[in-house]
C-alpha cells in the first residue's frame, strides 16, 4: 500500500474525563465526551499510524479498530500514557483530567449525616506537565479548554508544559468544546498562532491538527 502522512509513526491519543472515586458509588468527573480524542485517533489511524487511545470516562463509543486502553483516574492515565510514552511519535492530549481528586477515597458508602458536608481535594499529578520534562523525540500536542483570556492562558500552558502545539478551545461557544460534534480552535506553537479552524466537524480539526503534526515531524519540528 503507499505510504501515507502518518505511515510507520505511533500516536497516542489520551480523550474523555477522568473520574475521581469519592466512595463506592460516587465520583466527580467532568463533561468530555471523548469525541475530540476519538476524532483524533481515527483519522491518525485513517491516516496511517499506528494508535494508541488512552479513554477515560465517557458515553461515546471509540472508534473501531482503534487499540484501546480503559482508566477511570489521573493517576491510571498517567500509568498508561507511561506505558506508551518510550515508543511514541506524537502525543495528543485531549482528555480533560481532572485537576484535583478527593483526598480520601471511603471504602464504604457514605452515610448522610449533617446539613453540609465538605470534601477535601488534593492536586492531581498534570500528566502533561510531567511528560513535558521528560520529552526526548516526542512531539507534544496540548489541548486547552478556556472560557475567557482563551490566548494567554493556552500560550501560558504551552510554554509551562513544554508542548510542541496548543490547541486552544473557547467552551463557551456554540458548537465548541464539550460533548458536541463540532469544534473550533486556535492552534498555537511558542510562535504564536499558526491556524485559525472555524466551527467544522471534530474529524476535521484533527485532521488539520495531525497534517501541521505530521510535516513537522518531518522537517525535524
Ligand atoms: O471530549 P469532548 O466532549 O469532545 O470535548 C473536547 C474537550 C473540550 C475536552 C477538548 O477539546 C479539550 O479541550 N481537552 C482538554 C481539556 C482540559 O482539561 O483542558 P485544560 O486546559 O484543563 O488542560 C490543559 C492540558 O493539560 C490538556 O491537554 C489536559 O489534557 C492536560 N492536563 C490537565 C490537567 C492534568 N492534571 N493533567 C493534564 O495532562
Amino acid at each position: 500500500p503507499e505510504a501515507q502522512l502518518l505511515t510507520g509513526k505511533k500516536v497516542v491519543v489520551t480523550a474523555g474525563g477522568t473520574i475521581e472515586r469519592i466512595d463506592p458509588v460516587r465520583y466527580i468527573t467532568n463533561d468530555s465526551s471523548g469525541k475530540m480524542g476519538f476524532a483524533i485517533a481515527g483519522i491518525a489511524q485513517e491516516l496511517g499510524a499506528e494508535v494508541t487511545l488512552i479513554m477515560g470516562n465517557t458515553q461515546v463509543s471509540p472508534p473501531a479498530n482503534v487499540q484501546v486502553i480503559r482508566v477511570q483516574s489521573a493517576d491510571e492515565m498517567y500509568d498508561a500514557v507511561l506505558s506508551q510514552w518510550d515508543e511514541a511519535d506524537i502525543v495528543v492530549k485531549a482528555a480533560a483530567v481532572a485537576d484535583y481528586r478527593p483526598k480520601e477515597v471511603y471504602k464504604e458508602k457514605m452515610k448522610k449525616t449533617g446539613d453540609t458536608l465538605s470534601l477535601e481535594l488534593i492536586k492531581n499529578i498534570d500528566i502533561l506537565e510531567t511528560l513535558g520534562k521528560q520529552k526526548t523525540h516526542q512531539f507534544l500536542i496540548g489541548f486547552a479548554a478556556e472560557t475567557n483570556d482563551i490566548e494567554r492562558y493556552a500560550r501560558e500552558k504551552l510554554e509551562r508544559k513544554n508542548c510542541d502545539l496548543i490547541v486552544a478551545n473557547d467552551v463557551t461557544r456554540a458548537g465548541v468544546g464539550f460533548g458536541t460534534d463540532t469544534n473550533a480552535v486556535n492552534i498555537y506553537d511558542r510562535e504564536g498562532l499558526v491556524e485559525e479552524l472555524q466551527v467544522m466537524a471534530k474529524e476535521d480539526v484533527a485532521r488539520q491538527l495531525l497534517s501541521i503534526a505530521a510535516e513537522r515531524i518531518a522537517g525535524g519540528n
